[in-house]
Formats: structure tokens, sequence, C-alpha cells
């Protein structure tokens, strides 16, 4: 693809630049997000332009005069065009109708979606500008455009009312519901008439491209073909496909260079924990749909069931920040930080029960709890793939250490060989977490290394490569006649 016209959307930027507070230099920051963590190495093989929101507090003094800076910092391979949004667009478009409305629409964590009239006004008025800006970034009148996430539904039609030709390219991150709760949106006729504007509609699971295709046969006007899995409206077709995210493989650069025994070390003594201590990791962004909550209930119910494990036993779970100003998030914040100090008070013993480590962690220092940990645990309630899963995988070279999956990710489709739970079911979790802590090192091997060949063979590369052919194939039979 290198040389050819590619442009991404997304909300979220892959870089952000921000002004140290000791000094005042300029630091560089990825953000946590799955989207970016699976995207980015592929803009760095293919080049072109990646549109996103400037988020940091340096983005600006960073960029030329058309707002856009070269990227990776380190060494830079393609643009990063940043668009302003003011507060009042953040409030109405992010954390408004995109945060308050779809995210909780689209996953079954049983949190209200709130609809606000002037919400939406901003969520079409910020798909707007992003689609000038695609217009505007493209070099020829038929670019490959891939357009990231919920945050722009109305996009792919407003592309193609430009750029006729453009190939439009639409992975949804995030779950899609089933019809009844789809036609709770205010605006569901809109949102799925701007995503049929796509050549292509991604999911990561197949479960969610028929609940995509159910809520369009039942709300709009079009043809459905279950055969080849298209829907045709005014002559327009989309086909609406599966394709599981994944991660770079082998991984990113100096991910996997530290020995696991320096990172268990450091790792333990970074956090002032016996040099012997078991450790179970959590990662994710602080969301309720991560199901933080239900996984430091199983680690109460392990000490409860298992007296032993007090003091030998330490869940850490790193949690970033995120969405903050929404009140959901915030009560949300306080009844995880509640609930671990309440279980520690119950059983700690010389090292505490649960760590909570609410801040930003870099990916290197992240993979050194991943190479560190006797067990990760994924508790999503809902999840469109989750890549933490993958990661902790991709990390685990030595072939050590077990991983306990919700079955409501995407992930578990793919990786059995997980312990997979319910995460509402705490007394399963327990026992998982159990039979990690004391699953021997040949069996731990044998499910580590199924999920490696896995992940390296549909690595992210193969999943970017397979949209982008299935997309090639359609620009060159829309060009034969009639
Ligand atoms: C999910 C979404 C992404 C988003 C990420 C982080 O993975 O699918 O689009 O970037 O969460 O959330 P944030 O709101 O901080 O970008």
């Amino acid at each position: 693809l290198r040389g050819e016209d590619v442009i991404v959307v997304s909300n979220r930027e892959p870089y952000i630049h921000q002004y140290r507070r000791a000094d005042g230099g300029i630091e560089v920051q990825r953000p946590a997000s799955g989207l970016v963590t699976a995207l980015e190495p592929v803009m760095r093989a293919c080049s072109g332009v990646w549109i996103a929101t400037g988020s940091g507090s340096a983005d600006r003094a960073v960029v030329d005069a058309n707002d856009r800076v070269a990227v990776p910092p380190e060494r830079p391979s393609y643009q990063l065009r940043r668009i302003w949004l003011s507060p009042e667009e953040e409030a109405g478009y992010y954390y408004g109708f995109a945060n308050e409305g779809l995210w909780p629409l689209c996953h079954i964590a049983h949190v209200r979606p709130t609809f606000r009239s002037g919400d939406w006004a901003h969520y079409l008025a910020a798909n707007r500008r992003f689609a000038e800006a695609v217009v505007r970034e493209a070099k020829t009148d038929d670019p490959i455009v891939l357009v990231q996430d919920y945050h722009f539904a109305l996009l792919p039609r407003m592309i193609h009312e430009s750029l006729p030709d453009a190939t439009v390219i639409t992975f949804w991150h995030i779950p899609w519901p089933n019809p009844e709760s789809f036609a709770i949106c205010p605006w569901a006729l809109e949102i799925l008439n701007g995503l049929l504007g796509s050549n292509i509609l991604g999911f990561h699971t197949q479960f969610h491209c028929n609940n995509f295709v159910d809520t369009v046969d039942r709300l709009i006007e079009a043809r459905v073909d279950r055969e080849t899995f298209t829907v045709s409206q005014g002559g327009k077709l989309t086909a609406v496909r599966r394709y599981p995210i994944s991660i770079a493989w082998p991984p990113v650069e100096d991910m996997v260079g530290k020995p696991v025994a320096d990172c268990r070390h450091d790792v333990r003594a970074g956090n002032g924990l016996p040099p012997g201590q078991l450790i179970g990791i959590g990662v994710d962004r602080l969301d309720y749909t991560k199901g933080i909550i239900e996984r430091f209930l199983a680690v109460e119910r392990l000490f409860e069931l298992n007296p032993q494990r007090i003091g030998q036993f330490t869940f850490i779970q790193i949690a970033a920040p995120s969405r903050s100003s929404i009140d959901e998030y915030r009560h949300h914040e306080e009844a995880v930080n509640a609930l671990a100090a309440r279980i520690n008070a119950r059983f700690s013993g010389p090292a505490p029960a649960i760590l909570l480590k609410v801040e930003h962690h870099e990916a290197a220092r992240v993979y050194e709890y991943y190479r560190a940990a006797e067990v990760c645990f994924v508790g999503s309630l809902h999840d469109g793939m989750n890549l933490v899963a993958k990661e902790f995988v991709a990390a685990r070279d030595d072939e050590r250490g077990v991983l306990v999956l919700s079955q409501f990710t995407g992930a578990a489709r793919e990786l059995p060989e997980a312990l997979v739970v319910n995460p509402y079911d705490v007394d399963q979790c327990a026992a998982a977490l159990e039979l990690a802590l004391a699953m021997p090192p040949e069996e731990q091997g044998d499910r580590m290394r199924l999920m490696r060949r896995l992940i390296s063979e549909f690595n992210v590369y193969r999943w970017a490569g397979r949209m982008l052919l299935d997309a090639a194939l359609m620009r060159r039979r829309s060009k034969l006649p009639d």
C-alpha cells in the first residue's frame, strides 16, 4: 500500500504531545486505546495520512501550517493531521453522543444510554468537519479511506457525497446490539444510512455482523442479501464482514527485550512486594464495561475460599483514567476505589490483596507487568475484541502464565485455550483464578503455544490486509461494464 492514497480517520490520535510539568519540555504519549494499538503499526507500514482530534497540551505547538505533524516521532513515516474541537464540540460529540449515547447503547453493561438533541447536533457537525478534512487530504479522487469506530457513523456517506469514487472501509470496534436495543437511539435511521455509505463495514465477530444486518432489515428500506452478506440501498452496495482485529506480530520493538526474570524482579520490587509473591494482572481503561468491580469480587472470593492465598497473592490492576468528565465514569471510579479498600482491609497479609494503580502506563511498562504475572485476568462485561488478552499472550515468549478471559469478549472466540469465564459469576471466576495459580507449567505451555500460534498467524497486518484485498476486489468489479 505504500504510495497509495490511504487516509485513516479516528477520534483518538496515535501520538499526544504534552508539555512536561517539570521543565516545560515536550513529551509524546501513546494513548490507552485498542484502536490505536492495532492501527498504528499498520499505518507505519503503509504510510499516508491519519486524521484525528488534537488532544495534548502541546499538540498545537508541533504542527505545521496545515495542522500536520510527521510521526512516529522517532522515525517519521506518515502524517498525523489534527482537527481542533472546541470544548462545546467535544462535550456534545465526544462525551455526549459518542460516549453517553452510542457507547452504552452498544455494550451490554446495563448502563442506560443518554441521548440529547444538542449532542446529536454536535455529532453531526463534527462528522461534517472530519469529512471536509478527508476531502482536503485526498490526493486523488479515489482514495482509500479507513473510517474508525462509533464516533464517525455519518462519515462514510458524507465522504461519498464529495468523493463518489473513494473506497470507504469502516470498522466498528465495539459490539453491535440487537435491533430492539438499537432502536432506542432516536437517530437510529440516520446512523444506519450513514454507515451504509461504506463499501465495506467490518465488525470483530459474525454475531455483530448478524446484529447489524438484522437491524438494517428491521429498521430501514434496504435489500439485505444473507447469502453474500451485503446490503444494497439506492444502487449502492455495502459488504458486511467479520475481521477480528489483532496486534502486531512479532510484538513491537522493545516489548519483549527485557528478560522475564528481570521483569518478575522489577515489578515485585517496584511495588514493594516480596520476591516470591504470586501476581495477577488486569490492564484496562477505567471503564464500567471492563468488569473491574466484578473482578475484584472474584479476588475477594478467591481469598474466602483459599485462605492460604492471603498474603501470598496480589492482584495488580492498572486502570488508565478515561472519559472522567462523564458522571458515570466518576461514580465508577469511586466504586472501584472503595471496593479495593474494603477488600484490602479484609484480606491483606504482609502484602496487599489488591494494588490499584489509576494512572497512565507506557506500553513498555505494561509489558513488564504481563511478563511478571502468573495470571492475567480480562473480565470485560462486554467488549468488541479486547487486545489486552492478545498482548498478554504476545508478551509471554517464555510460554508461561495463564489467561483468564471473559466469554463476552471477541477474543474469547479466538482463544478457547484461555480459561474462559462468565465475569458475572463470581464463584466461577474465583475458581478459575485458583486453577490458574495451581496450573502445572506443562499445561501453561500447551495452552500458551496454541494461543501464540493463532495470534502470530492472525496478526493485525493480516486484519488490515484482508480488508484492503476485499476492497481492491470490489474496486475492480465496480469498474466492469454492467
Ligand atoms: C475503545 C474505542 C476506541 C477508543 C478507546 C479509548 O477501544 O473503541 O475508539 O479510542 O476505547 O477511549 P478514548 O475515548 O479515550 O479514545
